[in-house]
């Protein structure tokens, strides 16, 4: 690893570095591990239990081939920029796409599959940015045989049963949610489009998808198929999922957002679906009160609580008891409770 930071090539930070190996999207109690299996089990639905393979743990360092050259990415398009992607050397870098995956997994004889993981980008900074994101990369290769069961040229074919199979995912997600297509660019497909959904008064791009390149079934010995691909960011999705308001969320430690995900929370349409609870990001100001009981008997936390609350109102996060001392001569109790502050809406002052 070293060796390869040392690289004269290499632009990838230790704060980037760090996230290789987090796997978010691997906890199957985190927000993204939650919309994976919620997405599986729409595959499972759709097309039979386990005819999608899923792949998430292909590891994010591939070879500037598999990132770009494998998707017929052009020799001057600008992600290939040391701007836009991370080089670990002059020829391997983060993955910016699972799309880096499809020629070999196509080579490999998969028909079916699904591939989730990180992906880097060099990028600005907002809400809905940040330079590690997870994709899903989904490939379906259609046989001769099946593509003459239609009428339709096969093209056609292909994107219907690509846009009325993503329809049903964004229903399956969502409900009944405001979506749209847009027509797309993308190097390795053809016709390529963009599906969109309505979130928060505006349009959020969150997937792209295509009927795929020739040259890249034929590069995988595959002449007579034909295939659809898209690639989807979850987050983007999550965000709308839960009502997450802010990307950086994803990777907090911090109990407040972890605790309120759990692995079976998934309801499809989102009906009845427990949204995330804001919660404040300025920081706490602490204040640790001592007190001698008076009576030991007749002492509640509840009772101290009100008497916070009503006193200190909405700026009060916690009130916690941190310490308790007997003293045998008098036969007094102190407690010491540590009461936390926090305004949703400011930094507090001391
Ligand atoms: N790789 C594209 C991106 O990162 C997303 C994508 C678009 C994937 C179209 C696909 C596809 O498989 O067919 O923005």
């Amino acid at each position: 690893l070293d060796i390869l930071l040392d690289s004269p090539d290499n632009n990838v930070s230790e704060y980037i570095f760090e996230k290789i190996g987090v796997d978010l999207h691997r906890r199957p109690e985190h927000p993204l591990g939650i919309l994976k299996s919620a997405i599986l089990e729409y595959f499972d639905s759709a097309y039979g239990k386990g005819s999608f393979r899923m792949f998430d743990d292909l590891h994010p360092i591939v070879s500037t081939h598999e990132n770009f050259d494998s998707v017929l990415v052009p020799q001057d398009h600008v992600s290939r920029s040391k701007n836009d992607t991370y080089y670990v050397t002059e020829d391997t870098v983060l993955r910016c796409h699972t799309s880096a995956h499809q020629l070999s997994l196509l080579k490999q004889g998969e028909k079916k599959f699904l591939v989730t993981g990180d992906v880097y980008r060099r990028d600005t900074i907002d809400a809905t940015h940040f330079p590690v994101f997870h994709q899903m990369e989904g490939v379906r290769v259609f046989t001769k045989c099946e593509l003459s069961s239609t009428e339709l040229a096969p093209q056609d074919f292909v994107s219907q049963e690509l846009k009325s199979m993503l329809e049903g995912l964004a229903k399956h997600l969502f409900g009944e949610v405001e979506l749209r297509w847009v027509d797309a660019y993308f190097p390795f497909t053809d016709p390529s489009y963009e599906l969109e959904i309505f979130f928060n008064g505006e349009w959020l791009e969150v997937l792209g998808c295509g009927v795929m390149q020739k040259q890249i079934l034929n590069g995988a010995s595959l002449v007579d198929e034909e295939a659809w691909a898209f690639g989807l960011g979850l987050e983007r999705l999550a965000m709308v999922l839960f009502d997450i308001p802010d990307i950086r969320l994803f990777w907090t430690n911090d109990e407040r957002f972890s605790k309120q995900f759990k692995a079976g929370m998934f309801r499809s349409g989102g009906h009845n679906m427990q949204k995330f609870k804001s919660y404040s990001k300025y920081p706490p100001c602490y204040k640790d009160v001592s007190f001698w009981l008076p009576n030991v008997s007749k002492f509640t936390e509840n009772d101290l609580c009100e008497i916070v609350r009503s006193t200190a109102g909405n700026l009060v996060e916690e009130v916690k008891l941190i310490d308790e001392f007997h003293n045998p001569k008098t036969n007094q109790v102190s407690n010491c409770y540590r009461i936390t502050y926090r305004s949703m809406d400011r930094s507090l002052t001391d």
